[in-house]
């Protein structure tokens, strides 16, 4: 393993060197979780998209393989853009976009396929689907799930319209090779922003109402802030509702758009089923500003960027929650903690704190006055702050909870810190980049609290035998 310097990450997927975006391919094939990812192996930077790939087979110890998808054929010459996976009859399918530009900048998108019998080496197939009209160059990210039912594939598609605004397509096969235009899966009452990005839909069962629902996952581009909420240069959104298999179409229960994470980086995430049913989803950690970017400080390093932890989603009253998984758990260390308002950190460390009384008070968090959780009981305001690393300014997101605050779950890696709130119901995701490791906790509050401190094991690393 290359040395990472004094942000690198333990229990978060980071890049070798160069450039890491969007989780791409997610899957359980052969034995192995897969992930791959959005790779410019060369620079920190977004010239070049390849896929990387990682696998495991417990999401703790990751064999880095070879580069998966290279851009190096004429249909995807200006990038190998995301995608994703589908295991069929001991075949591992890999669908993304291939990205070109002529020489006057003008870009044309395919949807390609590679495949592969080992899950190490892939044959590519070129593009298998003619664009439909009505959509400009930008059409992207494949996301194919198996219909049960039809004994078919979706494949559902970000794209813009001709007149600049933003859609999701579908296509369906019953072969995986043939695929079929259905047309747009879902339209808002007024357009919304300029294009999609990576569309994704699940199904869950609603765990209090019990109902099978679907959730549509997307990340619009061009949504303006709105009070606490889509405060990043791009979101990710969902939408509860009912998938109509007949036609194609997602039906919302309601215009309810809820941002998945409430933090500051995260977008992009893929979602896949786990062979015991849990419904895992990936982000990539690391949309900003192109020049908030320009200043991170990994780059110093030769990397930049991270996936999220791994976490399970779950449905209950129509809303989204995320859990940490089982196998992170794993990773923790749980240690003896004698007092609460100054407790020592570690590089990684979980703190999960609990309410033990009615809650009713304020509650303050501070990370060596970098990072800083706040609640404010009477408003049920959660806000956290951080220093900015270009500006060096305090920035922060915040978010209304619907009940008292209870739980607190913080996982605390070098540079990054994910919190879990009330047991999942929101979430904020941060970078930040302090010039010493962040070296004590203070927790100021009038509530009674229990508080349980962890130290997280690393992620161990292997090259292919
Ligand atoms: C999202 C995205 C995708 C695209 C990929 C290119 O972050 O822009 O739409 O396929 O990244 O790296």
């Amino acid at each position: 393993m290359r040395n990472k310097g004094i942000y690198a990450q333990h229990f978060h997927i980071t890049p070798e060197k160069g450039l890491l975006n969007d989780p791409n391919g997610l899957c359980y094939f052969d034995g192995y979780y897969h992930v791959f990812y959005q790779y410019n192996p060369y620079h920190t930077d977004h010239s070049i998209k390849y896929w990387g790939h990682l696998r495991s087979k417990n999401m703790k110890h990751w064999e880095q393989l070879p580069i998966a998808l290279k851009s190096d054929d004429w249909f995807d010459k200006d990038g190998v853009y995301s995608g994703s996976a589908i295991v069929h009859q001991g075949i591992l399918y890999l669908f993304y976009t291939g990205n070109t530009k002529d020489e006057k900048g003008i870009r044309t998108s395919y949807q390609c396929l590679a495949t592969s019998t080992d899950g190490i080496h892939f044959k590519k197939y070129g593009p298998i689907l003619e664009q439909a009209d009505g959509f400009t160059g930008h059409v992207r990210d494949p996301k194919v799930w198996y219909d049960r039912q039809l004994d078919g594939w979706w494949m559902l598609l970000g794209a813009q319209r001709t007149d600049r605004t933003g859609d999701t397509i579908a296509y369906y096969s019953d072969d995986l090779m043939n695929w079929q235009y259905k047309g747009s899966i879902f339209q808002f009452d007024q357009p919304y922003g300029y294009m999609w990005e990576c569309p994704d839909l699940i199904f869950l069962t609603d765990e209090i109402t019990n109902e099978e629902k679907a959730v549509f996952i997307v990340s619009p581009q061009g949504i303006e802030a709105d009070g606490y909420q889509f405060n990043n240069i791009f979101n990710t959104i969902y939408l509860v509702g009912q998938w109509d298999n007949q036609k194609g179409c997602f039906i919302a229960d309601n215009q309810m758009i809820r941002e998945i994470d409430r933090g500051f980086e995260f977008y992009a995430p893929q979602t896949f089923v786990a062979p015991d049913g849990r419904v895992i989803q990936y982000a990539w950690e690391g949309t900003m500003w192109p020049e908030v970017e320009k200043a991170v400080p990994t780059h110093q390093d030769h990397w930049i960027h991270q996936l999220s932890m791994p976490r399970s989603l779950h449905l209950k009253n129509g809303k989204l929650y995320q859990l940490p998984l089982k196998e992170q758990l794993q990773l923790v260390n749980t240690r003896e903690c004698e007092q609460v308002n100054n407790i020592c950190l570690d590089n990684a460390t979980r703190i999960q704190l609990t309410v033990e009384d009615d809650a009713s008070s304020n509650l303050e968090l501070v990370m060596d006055q970098e990072v800083l959780l706040h609640y404010d009981s009477k408003q049920r305001l959660l806000t956290i702050i951080r220093t900015n690393w270009l500006t060096h300014q305090k920035e922060w997101r915040a978010v209304t909870l619907s009940n008292d605050l209870i739980e607190l779950d913080i996982w605390m890696d070098t540079s990054s810190i994910e919190v879990f709130i009330n047991h999942g119901e929101e979430t904020f995701s941060l970078r930040y980049f302090a010039k010493l490791p962040l070296s004590h906790l203070s927790i100021n509050t009038e509530s009674k609290l229990s508080v349980v401190v962890g130290d997280i094991q690393s992620y161990q690393y292997s090259q292919l035998d």
